[in-house]
């Protein structure tokens, strides 16, 4: 059987803009090829730059382009633990590959637990109290990688003003924001802060295409510096063929009309997978229901390990991820997993979540009426 994959968050084919791309590439080739073929400033392309900074209302100079986002957060992190390789707070579960970068820099990486509503702001008060104090917060606060979930407006203040109590910065990863199916936009950190406290990472991937590997991060000046520093050092410049290319699409105003496009796909997906395992998936499972992004968080029946789950799911044609490794080392999401809804379509969605429930505690029959 061809293998159905939850497993990673990547867009479905359909989502990428295949021939306005190659047209906007064709176009800056042409116009700026002198230019975007050759080395350039570490912070990215000047136009795309000032793009971002007039949507953000902030100057270009605190705006950083990366090679996607990961790699901005690997010299973020860098930066931020400089000589000091400390702890990092998280979300648990998190973003799997953040927690390899902090362990790679030698930092340990203390998991707050999420509720259904983001992250738990009693626990993270109680780590800011009695823990030593730690290098940052790492939050994804909207459509969260792994869980879906999305913190409210009130828990957004809050949590800025326990950051702020306690001196710690914030790094808000927020590449899934613009992917809401439905519900009221919410302000990020990034502007409740009004710009101070909170560095801000996004994301052309999630959006536009993750092959082009267009990241970028809002930064207080002094930090803006320190990447591009970094950058330099790392790779001199990142690629601005790439960059130029989503400033041509921006230019032309496709962005919207894609995201819109986007939307629908991936609205459809989710939609696709909360039926599926509505109808198929056993008693006692329980999962969230995201208003936006690529993933939801499935909570197994009691008894069902993910550790046994997920190579008996492969045998069956259908990948998923663990809950644990969300965790730091592991500990944690043993009877979790994470499904991304993002790139199947919605016919293999369906097909996907029988073949899971299939390897589940059989539903209960409904009890006979009296
Ligand atoms: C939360 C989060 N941050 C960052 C990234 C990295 O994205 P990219 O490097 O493609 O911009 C991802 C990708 O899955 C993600 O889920």
């Amino acid at each position: 059987v061809e293998t159905i994959s939850f497993a990673r968050g990547v867009p479905a084919p359909e989502c990428l803009a295949v021939q306005e791309l190659a047209q906007c590439a064709k176009a800056v080739l042409e116009r700026d090829g002198m230019r975007v073929l050759n080395y350039g400033p570490a912070g990215g392309y000047a136009p795309l730059r000032e793009w971002l900074a007039e949507r953000h209302g902030v100057e270009a100079g605190r705006i950083v382009l990366t090679n996607g986002s990961l790699q901005g957060l690997a010299l973020l992190a860098g930066q931020l633990l400089v000589d000091r390789p400390t702890r990092v707070l998280v979300e648990g579960p998190t973003y799997d590959r953040l927690l390899r970068i902090v362990a790679g820099l030698g930092a340990e990486a203390t998991a707050i637990p999420l509720t259904d509503e983001g992250l738990d702001l009693e626990a993270l008060e109680g780590e800011l109290r009695g823990g030593s104090k730690p290098a940052f917060l790492y939050t994804i606060p909207t459509f969260q990688n792994p869980s879906g979930r999305t913190l409210p407006l009130e828990a957004r203040l809050r949590l800025l003003e326990l950051a702020r109590r306690h001196g710690v910065p914030v790094v808000e990863d927020d590449p899934y924001r613009l992917v809401r199916f439905e519900g009221e936009p919410l302000p990020t950190l990034f502007e409740l802060a009004e710009g101070t406290g909170v560095v801000h990472a996004a994301s052309f991937s999630k959006v536009l295409a993750p092959g082009l590997r267009v990241g970028y991060f809002i930064l207080p000046a002094v930090l803006s510096r320190a990447l591009e520093e970094a950058a330099t050092r790392t790779y001199l410049a990142p690629s601005f063929l790439a960059q130029a290319t989503v400033w041509e699409f921006l230019s032309r105003d496709l962005f919207e009309v894609n995201l819109e496009r986007i939307r629908a796909l991936l609205r459809e997906r989710r939609d696709a997978m909360l039926s599926a395992l509505e109808r198929d998936v056993a008693d006692g499972a329980s999962w969230s229901r995201p208003e936006g992004g690529y993933f939801l968080w499935l909570d197994l029946p009691p008894a069902v390990k993910a550790a046994e789950l997920v190579p008996r799911a492969e045998q069956a044609g259908v990948t998923l991820i663990s809950g644990t490794d969300f965790y730091p080392g592991g500990a944690g999401g043993e009877a979790a997993a994470r499904l991304a809804y993002s790139f199947a379509a919605p016919s293999r969605i369906e097909e996907g979540v029988a073949r899971l429930a299939s390897l589940l505690p059989t539903r209960q029959p409904a009890a006979p009426a009296a």
